[in-house]
């Protein structure tokens, strides 16, 4: 028996980095997943896995979620579980941020999941259930990085707590992880630079970068019934780094 069977899981950014590997892993335990992201190359390739389904999602288009909540509705039935999964990041410094920088960061990172938990509650209320997991970043939670992407996953807690106190009447639960540094197409860009990447490994407690199925199994659980009593959760998993 898997721990998601018969569950309809959406996973945002479901074709790269963590997403991809959440979707290889609940599937594995029984799920059917949908890989919503922008990235069609990647939707196509990760499609093909079994029981997995890409489709195109801007997960900053309020018209988007609209439409692809209801076509998940229509040929599924329902949706169990909802991932907030997909993300942008930029190393810019402050001095450098624009207007329209700081706009876009805030439109996919925060928006982005606040659009999928306006449209996916929806039918998870009329379900009577339903679990939804956010990712942020450990950097929502220690001072480290005055820019648009620290601020807007500090924006999601914010979001993601504020749901989990709304949404719990409905049995919807809401919960949050923060990664540390996991080496995925995102932060690939480090290790391009071995003194940042030393520097990286020598400031986590466990001496090493995370992987994206270390952040998977962590979700899985947020994310399944094992976790039936969890809401408004925020789970640090970064080898120690914000215990610091
Ligand atoms: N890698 C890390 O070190 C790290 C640490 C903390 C948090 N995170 C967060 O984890 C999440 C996953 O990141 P990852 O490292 O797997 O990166 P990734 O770049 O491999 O994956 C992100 C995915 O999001 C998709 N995406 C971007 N904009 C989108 C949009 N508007 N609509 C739909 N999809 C969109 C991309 O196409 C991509 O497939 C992100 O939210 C990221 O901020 C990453």
């Amino acid at each position: 028996m898997g721990r998601l069977d018969n569950k309809i899981a959406i996973i945002t950014g479901g074709a790269s980095g963590m997403g991809a590997s959440m979707a290889e892993l609940f599937t594995k335990e029984g799920a059917i997943v949908i890989a919503a992201d922008i990235n069609e190359e990647n939707l196509a390739k990760i499609s093909e896995l079994e029981n997995v389904e890409g489709m195109k999602l801007d997960v900053s288009s309020d018209e988007n979620w609209a439409a692809f909540t209801k076509a998940v509705i229509e040929k599924y039935g329902r949706i169990d579980i909802l991932i907030n999964n997909a993300g942008i990041s930029s190393q810019k410094s402050p001095q450098d941020i624009t207007d329209q920088d700081w706009a876009i960061m805030h439109k996919i990172n925060s928006f982005g999941p606040f659009l999928g938990i306006k449209h996916v509650s929806k039918y998870m209320k009329e379900a009577g259930k339903g679990s939804i997991v956010n990712t942020s970043s450990y950097t929502a939670i220690i001072g480290s990085g005055l820019n648009s992407y620290t601020a807007s996953k500090g924006s999601l807690r914010a979001i993601a707590r504020a749901a989990a106190a709304e949404l719990g009447k409905s049995n919807i639960r809401v919960n949050t992880v923060f990664p540390g540094v996991i080496e995925t197409p995102m932060t690939a860009n480090i290790g391009q630079f071995k003194e940042a990447m030393d520097m990286l490994v020598r400031a986590t407690p466990m001496g090493r970068l995370g992987q994206p199925e270390e952040v998977a199994n962590a979700i899985l659980f947020l994310a399944s019934d094992e976790a039936s009593y969890i809401t408004g959760g925020e789970l640090v998993i970064d080898g120690g780094y914000s215990a610091q």
